[in-house]
């Protein structure tokens, strides 16, 4: 199939475009390269030797949009584009909403203007809010997100929802995805943030590679085994594995399929420090700090649905997740800059 990719140049993005491309798909990429570079697409190139059409184009941007579709007979779209900053979302909520569902609504209307019916969307964990119990299930209440990024994503979820109701040729697939770290195992794709990173694994990183001085563990107040937020942490290898299991199933199924991309496991900050330094033999300096406003203790998936009907599963380890993460950051001291 030819895939467009959205934002494809994007840490999940660009793996996925690797699985794609091993697995015979065509790969088209629109990335603006507001948080994600060109050499990210370079890379791809590199890894799997096969090429990829790349369009340097904001996907709200209609016109732009819709040379890609005269362009290329684009088969099915996976939707990765979008701001994702939860701090930043607070401060700056209207370009969140404007950004992420305005590039959603284009790119709904330019699908159905060429004839292109299949999306999948990435979605979060986010979504649960603060569940009631875990293992997380599909079935469980979505909605009651404390931020206007996680406010998006439930947005564009119930309007790909109505749009398949309304339109009995779109099929949609929704992923929520849990918490994707680690790296491509050659060391050339990576999580490539701008600035000081908001997320563990990245920030992690740069404390064991001296740049920054500790790690601030938010919290050991939490009802959890050691006191610490209780995440499912999956290596980003695995979750691009889960988009062509989704890609099947969109190519054969109508309506909208949720799933959950997760591991099952539920690991706690420190877990993830522990296993970090016992992976790569690097110390990671951390001190207790307060917790950060709007985290919850703990949020592992049920991944059974995902296992039953897209045939899927996880497969690496946190360790091979944190040695992944590390070697990436030894092969690529200034990013993917140089
Ligand atoms: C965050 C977002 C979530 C988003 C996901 C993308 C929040 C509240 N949620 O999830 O919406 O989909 O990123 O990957 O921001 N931690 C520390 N010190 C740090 C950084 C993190 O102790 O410097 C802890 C956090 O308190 C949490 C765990 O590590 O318990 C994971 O944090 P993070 O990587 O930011 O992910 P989430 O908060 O789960």
């Amino acid at each position: 199939m030819k895939v467009l990719l959205t934002g494809g140049a994007g840490f999940i993005g660009s793996h996925t475009a690797v699985r794609l491309l091993e697995k015979g798909h065509e790969v088209v990429i629109a990335d603006n390269f507001v948080n994600s570079k060109p050499e990210a697409v370079n890379r791809i190139r590199k890894i799997t030797g096969k090429d990829v059409k790349l369009y340097a184009i904001d996907v709200a941007d209609r016109k732009k949009l819709e040379t890609v579709f005269a362009e290329n007979s684009i088969d099915a779209v996976i939707h990765f584009a979008g701001l994702k900053a939860v701090g930043e979302s607070v401060r700056l909520p209207l370009l969140y909403y404007r950004n992420n569902l305005d590039s959603t609504f284009t790119l709904l209307e330019t699908m159905k203007k060429y004839g292109c019916n299949k999306i999948i969307f990435s979605s979060s964990a986010t979504v649960y809010g603060d569940p009631a119990t875990v293992p997380i299930t599909e079935d469980m209440p979505v909605g009651n997100c404390s931020n206007p990024y996680g406010k998006t994503k439930f947005m564009i979820e119930n309007i790909l929802e109505d749009a398949a109701h309304a339109d009995p040729e779109l099929s949609v697939v929704l992923l929520r995805y849990f918490n994707p770290i680690g790296a491509h195992k050659s060391g050339l794709l990576f999580e490539d943030p701008n600035g000081i990173p908001n997320n563990l694994m990245p920030y992690i990183v740069k404390v064991a590679a001296g740049k920054l001085d500790h790690l601030n563990v938010f919290g050991n107040d939490y009802p959890t085994p050691d006191g610490t937020g209780v995440r499912d942490y999956i290596h980003v290898t695995d979750l691009a594995a889960g988009h062509t299991a989704a890609l099947d199933y969109v190519s054969e199924h109508s309506g909208v399929g949720i799933f959950n991309l997760g591991t099952g496991h539920g690991y706690s900050v420190l877990d993830v420090v522990n296993t970090f330094i016992k992976a790569t033999g690097v110390n990671v300096p951390y001190v207790i700090a307060p917790r950060r406003p709007g985290d919850i203790a703990e949020c592992y998936a049920s991944p059974d649905k995902a296992r039953r009907e897209l045939g899927w599963e996880a497969k690496l380890s946190l360790e091979d997740m944190c040695r992944d993460s590390w070697n990436a950051l030894l092969k690529n001291p200034n990013g993917l800059a140089g």
